[in-house]
């Protein structure tokens, strides 16, 4: 069963074309992988697909539902979730105050306490390292990935994007990282993620999708996909 499908999905940008005619499918409750050299297109995909920069042409199919075009709001609603290779939570409210912002958003909670129990769990569950009345500008970059996740997960979505959550760890919040990702797959949630780090990927990922200058250059199995000469090439150039 799909969760989700992209249909000859494009994306220009003036005279660049970012994505060139992409096709995906995503099946119900796996990991798949967004890969590919930086530029390669794979946060422009995303954004198209989640409702943020919507594709120029071609279509995405939501749950069999077609979605091309809507805001990220409506998405939300839907079921889909994100985070951003760049987070950016108000700077001025507090760690809980930011997972407050998407819980009443995303999931309608109106009484207060019921709001503040569930941010704290969505919290605990990404392990957050610091208290949740710290300010958010005071965040490092381990702090802002975990609440950006707690962000996503506190509207309870039923697929979720990672683009880059797990750039700039070190080797032991790496597999932290991997334990909180394969917990929220274990829980049922469907997850696509772009990612660099090949230990994520090859821990994580069932599937994956390779972007290159905006084509799709290859798409299946990961163990396959990892030996395929024209991935090597896209990563690490022709052989001499
Ligand atoms: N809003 C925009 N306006 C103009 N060009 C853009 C815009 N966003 C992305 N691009 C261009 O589209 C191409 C794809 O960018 P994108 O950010 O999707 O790549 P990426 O695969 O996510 O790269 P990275 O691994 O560095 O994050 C790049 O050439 C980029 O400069
Ligand atoms: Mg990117």
């Amino acid at each position: 069963m799909k969760i989700l499908e992209a249909k000859h999905v494009s994306k220009l940008f003036g005279g660049l074309v970012a994505i060139n005619n992409v096709s995906l499918q995503v099946g119900k409750g796996e990991i798949l992988g967004l890969i590919g050299p930086n530029g390669a297109g794979k946060t422009t995909l995303l954004n198209a697909m989640a409702g943020l920069n919507p594709p120029s042409t071609g279509s995405v199919f939501f749950n069999e539902k077609d979605v091309t075009g809507l805001t990220p709001e409506k998405m939300c609603h839907l079921g889909l979730a994100r985070t951003f290779q760049i987070p950016r939570p108000f700077p001025k409210m507090t760690v809980l105050e930011n997972v407050m912002v998407s819980t009443v958003f995303g999931k309608k909670i109106h009484r207060k306490t019921d709001a503040v129990r569930h941010c704290r769990r969505m919290l605990e569950y990404v392990e957050f390292p610091a208290t949740e009345d710290t300010v958010s500008e005071t965040l490092n970059a381990v702090q802002l990935k975990r609440l950006d996740l707690a962000r996503a997960l506190a509207s309870e979505p039923n697929l979720l994007f990672l683009d880059e959550l797990a750039s700039g760890l070190t080797e032991g919040e790496l597999k932290e990282m991997i334990a909180i990702i394969s917990k929220i797959r274990d829980k049922g949630v469907t997850i696509v993620m772009v990612e660099h780090i090949m230990q994520v990927i090859m821990n994580l990922c069932d599937r994956l999708v390779v972007l290159q200058f905006g084509n799709k250059i290859a798409d299946g199995l990961t163990n396959d996909v990892a030996q395929d000469p024209a991935v090597m090439e896209a990563y690490f150039g022709a052989e001499e």
